[in-house]
């Protein structure tokens, strides 16, 4: 049994970009140990709430979030947080795998390398060897560590995107639509990581697959126009929703 653990407290917190509103008052704990589902249709707000975990709005001119969100008890916008190391500690994962232009190696060195963890050329290897063994991608890609990453498959591009997250030691990750570009196997490699990677990390992810959310989550969110509907057990939002907009959602009729 993996141990859960509160790790992002959100507390009412809404975000707009401009005048309009995309995100209305929303409450939601994240746990280590924990894998946290977001499900809801298109323009719901999904990624708009995803973002403001580790301020990744603040890159969005026009965008302001208000209400409270709490890493370890900590405000993260409060004014004298570390954004290059909250985002070091909340880290993520986008749709299109997005690897650098660099070497498998140096993908996964870079943030290790700004972040100053590595002391040395051994312990840099090292680092980059545990990531990669971390998000299975190690076997396959062990003898070409200095080839691009580009020149992988989508679904190993997306394993090294994880193991570049990895590498920075993070406490939670954010994964928005991490499958959504991949074939069915790679789907399910990533899937399987993400089981194994909830031992110790606190991760969120964004789905459009109900199937997805209800193989890999044990806790899952419905947003519909920036709110959310209901928040619980996702064998209880998929099996006994309480709400009529859950149900219709998770049995297809809109979306
Ligand atoms: N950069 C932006 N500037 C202005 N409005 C935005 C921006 N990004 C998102 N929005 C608006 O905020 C609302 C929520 O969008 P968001 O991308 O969070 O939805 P989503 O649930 O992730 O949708 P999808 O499932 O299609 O990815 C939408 O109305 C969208 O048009
Ligand atoms: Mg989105």
């Amino acid at each position: 049994m993996t141990e859960q653990k509160l790790k992002i407290a959100a507390r009412n917190v809404n975000v707009f970009y401009g005048a309009k509103q995309a995100i209305n008052d929303v409450s939601i704990d994240i746990s280590t140990g924990v894998v946290t589902a977001f499900i809801g249709p298109s323009g719901c707000g999904k990624s708009t709430f995803l973002r403001t975990l580790n301020r990744m709005n603040d890159t969005i001119a026009g965008c302001r979030v208000e209400g409270q969100i709490a890493l370890d008890g900590q405000d993260i916008y409060a004014s004298g947080m570390d954004v290059v190391e909250l985002r070091a500690r909340v880290g993520m994962v986008f749709q299109k795998p997005n690897p650098f232009p660099k070497s498998i190696y140096e993908n996964v060195a870079y943030g290790p390398r700004i972040h100053g963890l590595a002391g040395n050329k051994a312990d840099m290897d090292a680092i980059v060897e545990k990531s990669l063994r971390r998000a299975g991608l190690w076997d396959e890609v062990k003898d070409r560590l200095a080839e691009s990453g580009t020149a992988l498959s989508g679904g190993q591009q997306q394993r090294l995107c994880i193991a570049r997250a990895i590498a920075v030691s993070p406490e939670v990750i954010l994964m928005d639509e991490p499958c959504s570009a991949l074939d069915p196997i790679a789907t399910a490699r990533i899937e399987e990581l993400i089981d194994d990677l909830k031992e110790r990390y606190a991760i969120v992810i964004v789905t459009h697959s109900m199937q997805q959310a209800a193989r890999v989550s044990q806790r899952t969110a419905f947003f519909h126009l920036g709110t959310v509907v209901e928040y619980g057990v996702t064998e209880d939002i998929f099996t006994n929703p309480r709400e009529e907009r859950t149900k219709d959602y998770i049995t297809g009729r809109y979306g």
